[in-house]
């Protein structure tokens, strides 16, 4: 039988930086659907591995295959559109909620309706802000802001480095929550950092581990956290 294609695959992905590997030789490959965190201290290069993925920061050896084909054959523009990103602080841009979430989709040449604005709204709850400054949202709305803006290129990966870690314990569940329908309801391929094991306990399939750039352990989320001591 013939194994389903990776949606995205990383081959042997490595970066360096001043003489330093933040990112060594990782070689992962995540199935469409599936939801993977990265986990690791601080300083391990997680969030340098994430923006590799989107050719945020370029491999210096190593390559990504985003569907089979190789993403440097890929426009970054047209990348970016299938690989959303959200990170802990949402690169909002002063001005209404409606003028963020339709900058992406005008990128590309398409404006996007007030219903399409309305509809894309009323999938990360938020209704009747389209209208609102970003500035007068609290974290969590603008959290979603953020989330809605990478649904609205209509990506396949999203990928995600702590997008709850600056929310208040309460918005931090509704976000993830949120986040896991979202994710669950338009079967999104999500590569998820985060610092919070339980967080990563709830959110994902599997559990990649870096340590110092490098992949100490990948597995099932379950056997990777208690091999780490981090769940009875
Ligand atoms: N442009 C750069 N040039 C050189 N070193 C960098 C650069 N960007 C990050 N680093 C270093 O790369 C390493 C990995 O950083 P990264 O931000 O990916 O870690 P992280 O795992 O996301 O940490 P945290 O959990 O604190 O967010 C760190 O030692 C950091 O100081
Ligand atoms: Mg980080």
């Amino acid at each position: 039988m013939m194994a389903a294609m990776p949606i995205l695959e990383t081959v042997h992905l490595t970066r360096e930086a001043g003489g330093k590997k933040l990112v060594e030789d990782i070689s992962v490959a995540v199935e469409r659907a599936e939801v993977l965190a990265v986990a690791g201290p601080s300083g391990a290069g997680k969030s340098c591995l994430l923006r590799l993925l989107n050719r945020l920061d370029e491999p210096t050896s190593g390559t990504v295959y985003l569907e089979g084909k190789d993403y440097r054959a890929l426009a970054p523009r047209e990348l970016r559109r299938r690989v959303g990103m959200m990170t802990q602080m949402p690169y909002l841009f002063p001005g209404t909620v409606t003028e963020n979430l339709r900058f992406g989709p005008r990128q590309q040449g398409k404006h996007l309706s007030g219903a399409e604005v309305d509809a894309l709204l009323e999938r990360v709850g938020l209704r009747q802000r389209a209208a609102h400054p970003v500035e007068h949202l609290s974290g969590g709305e603008a959290q979603r802001v953020s989330l809605a803006r990478a649904l609205a290129n209509r990506p396949c990966v999203l990928l995600l480095d702590e997008p709850t870690s600056a929310l208040d314990e309460g918005s931090k569940q509704e976000v993830e929550t949120l986040i896991l329908d979202v994710v669950r309801q338009n079967a999104l391929t999500c590569i998820v950092v985060t610092h919070d094991m339980a967080q990563a306990a709830r959110m994902a399939d599997r559990v990649l581990l870096l340590k110092a750039g490098r992949l100490a352990r990948i597995g099932g989320t379950r056997e990777v956290l208690h091999a780490e001591g981090n769940l009875s």
